[in-house]
């Protein structure tokens, strides 16, 4: 069923929020128009995009594929923030798997091993682009993802994409405002990834040792030596 955006707006008097039946992507409709808080959001996108080059399935609404335009400020802490904002939205609106939702660094929320919602962020001089895609009602995705997925049905979660999407841009709002300090403190309180876990990172192989003050993930090798993952991710090793 088409998103009911009307209800949506109803609840955010004010906001620009443009919705479309199908996209390439939303990052590429939000980029034209960078008007602080803008939202962007499609039913589908034919060319949806994942980090480092990847594409991001994205069927007929059976997922939320959003960006929202917001103001200039530094990653990594723009990232954790959003993957925090991400995490918060799905343990309140689809509360029969609240306590299973995980962060793994920089942002993906995953639900065991699988990845139910990831984001891309686009740094430039005036604005981020901060795209948000959301596994709501998929039963079957692509065989050859880097990262399993899952959708919040294939968990038994019946969510709707209304109330979920307006708990996003609000988790949003209020986690872009909050001091770095505090983004990495609940990032690394919410993640099972930040501290104590084993993982591969590139060349780097050992475990996680919490983040730096800038957000950037600490992983010891076995040979004691100290590494700061500055880009990329992290899988589990
Ligand atoms: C990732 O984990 O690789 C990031 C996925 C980001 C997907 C979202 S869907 C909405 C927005 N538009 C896109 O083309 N990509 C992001």
């Amino acid at each position: 069923m088409t998103l009911d955006v009307a209800w949506v707006r109803a609840q955010l008097p004010g906001r620009r929020l443009d919705w479309f039946d199908t996209l390439d992507s939303t990052m590429i409709e939000a980029a034209r128009d960078l008007q602080p808080g803008r939202v962007v959001g499609a039913e589908q996108q034919t060319a949806g995009m994942g980090r480092h080059g990847r594409s991001w399935h994205s069927p007929r609404g059976e997922g939320l594929y959003v960006s929202m335009v917001l103001p200039a400020a530094p990653l990594p802490v723009t990232m954790l923030a959003l993957g925090l904002a991400a995490w918060e939205a799905l343990r309140d609106e689809a509360e029969t798997l609240r306590d299973g939702f995980d962060l793994r660094w920089p942002n993906d929320v995953l639900i065991g091993q699988r990845k139910c919602a990831g984001i891309l962020a686009n740094a430039g001089r005036d604005a981020v682009i901060a795209g948000i895609g959301i596994n709501v009602s998929q039963r079957c995705f692509p065989p050859d993802l880097d990262t399993p997925a899952t959708s919040l049905a294939l968990e038994g979660a019946a969510v709707s994409r209304e109330a979920l999407l307006l708990r996003l841009i609000r988790a949003v709002d209020q986690a872009i405002e909050l001091p770095p300090t505090v983004v990495v403190q609940r990032f690394a309180a919410a993640s099972s990834y930040a501290c104590g876990r084993r993982v591969r990172s590139g060349e780097v192989e050992g475990v996680t040792c919490g983040l730096d003050p800038a957000g950037f993930l600490q992983v010891r090798e076995d040979n004691g030596t100290m590494h700061t993952i500055l880009a990329g991710g992290v899988r589990p090793a």
